[in-house]
């Protein structure tokens, strides 16, 4: 487990598909996500067998918060496509639960990808990319410190319209930089 204060990561569990598949086929929640379609669970399922195949540092975690003296599955999130010269990994997240939308849950789960990323593997960069239709997913990558760094035009389609993919990344140095600025 990696515990932050209201959250934790685990592996994911082949029992974990099932609520993967319902939330990615909430359209709500698909719309600001990689999967453009509903998922069936052979899909969930072919998606975890890959998983298992990827270095463990791109193998997704769940993501858990406290309820009651337990703990309760939100959603998951993780790195990926990692270029091991540069140090650079993508990051990704998604709270299915829409109950827990708004309640600080995503900054939380991305300043502790952040620490995973730098402290435990090493990274020198992280980025994301995101819908320009999606504020409260860039406005929570803000306030874990991510940084707009370019706007591909046209790159994403949402509702028939094209709109803008932006690239959003932190550097190990930034990071380090507001760690110190928290702690003083
Ligand atoms: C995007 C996501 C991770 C955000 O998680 P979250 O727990 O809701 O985020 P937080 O509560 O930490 O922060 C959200 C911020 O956005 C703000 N926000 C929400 N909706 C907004 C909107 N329409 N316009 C502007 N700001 C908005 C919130 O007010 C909050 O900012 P504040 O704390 O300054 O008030 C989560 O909603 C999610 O997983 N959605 C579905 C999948 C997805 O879109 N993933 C991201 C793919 S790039």
């Amino acid at each position: 487990m990696i515990y932050g204060e209201r959250i934790r990561f685990r592996h994911i569990e082949r029992e974990d598909l099932p609520s993967f598949a319902q939330w990615i086929n909430d359209p709500e929640v698909r719309e600001g996500i990689g999967p453009y379609l509903p998922m069936s669970m052979p899909n969930q399922e072919k998606w975890f067998e890959e998983m298992l195949n990827r270095p463990l540092d791109e193998q997704w975690f769940a993501l858990e918060v406290r309820e009651g003296e337990g703990w309760q599955m939100i959603g998951n999130c993780g790195f990926f496509g990692a270029d091991h010269r540069v140090r650079s990994m993508e990051v990704g997240i998604m709270i299915g639960d829409k109950g827990k939308w708004g309640q600080g849950y995503g900054t939380e789960t991305m300043l502790l990808l952040n620490k995973v990323g730098f402290d435990t593997l090493n990274l020198h960069r992280i980025f994301l990319r995101v819908n320009e239709n999606n504020p409260g997913a860039v406005r929570c990558y803000e306030k874990a410190g991510y940084v707009h760094e370019l706007r591909q035009r046209q790159a994403a389609l949402a509702d028939g319209e094209y709109i803008d993919l932006l690239y959003m990344g932190i550097l190990r140095d930034e990071w380090l930089r507001d760690k110190i600025s928290q702690s003083n």
